[in-house]
């Protein structure tokens, strides 16, 4: 599968319930050239979501969307509003960056193959919630970092990109999230510029990264 969107700008939509940390790395990533492609829309469930903030200081399309009646998913309603934001504002990718909700059906299938998603472990180790604190209570010496197409499973898609990071002695949930979070600020940006440059092909559950010269390396993905 190729990304490429021909001569356009290639055009991210990005989904954030919180601070948007790795938002604010590919933001300024798309700014520096580093990654080839532009934030076209920023969308949250959360309405007073730092992400927003962050997008609106930035001269960036930032919207609140309203999930609807549901805690962990988005109703009927709400994922046709937030798929139509998506098409208005042309989107060649949507990447979930700290997105709360779990997508599916008539999301994953409008946005077939184009939907990525960064995770705090090494998957398919620690899926879910707080795999930082999973991967500490299980006494593991290295976890990390995934970024992944999104799939109708939960942290369950073909991996796009990894990378690890030590648990060091005496670290706290705090202070491991942390060193992750940091690993995230590179990787992310990495593997999108990848997918806007065309380089990476999907092959079932394999991802194969074609350009090994590509400006932005992500380490650990080929
Ligand atoms: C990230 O740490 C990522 O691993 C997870 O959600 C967190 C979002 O953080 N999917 P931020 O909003 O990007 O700061």
């Amino acid at each position: 599968m190729s990304l490429m969107s021909g001569e356009r700008t290639f055009r991210l939509g990005v989904l954030g319930s919180g601070k948007g940390s790795n938002f604010v790395a590919i933001a300024d990533a798309c700014s520096a050239g580093t990654v080839p492609a532009e934030v076209a829309v920023v969308l949250s469930d959360v309405e007073n979501a730092l992400i927003l903030e962050r997008a609106r200081e930035r001269g960036l399309s930032a919207r609140f969307i309203p999930p609807g009646k549901f805690r962990t998913k988005l109703d009927e309603t709400a994922e046709a509003a937030y798929i139509a934001a998506l098409r208005e504002a042309r989107v060649d990718l949507v990447v979930l960056a700290g997105f709360m909700r779990i997508l599916k059906g008539e999301f994953l299938r409008t946005f077939a193959q184009r939907v990525v998603n960064i995770h705090p472990a090494l998957l398919p180790s620690f899926p879910g919630l707080e795999a930082w604190k999973q991967a500490l209570d299980y006494g593991v010496k290295v976890t990390g970092v995934t970024v992944h197409f999104v799939d109708q499973g939960i942290d369950t898609g073909p991996i796009l990109a990894q990378q690890t990071v030590p648990v060091l002695a005496g670290d706290t949930p705090a202070t491991l999230h942390a060193r992750i979070q940091e690993a995230e600020r590179a990787l992310y940006p990495a593997a999108i510029a990848a997918l806007a440059r065309g380089d990476v092909k999907v092959q079932g559950r394999q991802t194969v990264w074609e350009t090994p010269s590509s400006k932005l390396q992500a380490p650990n993905t080929r």
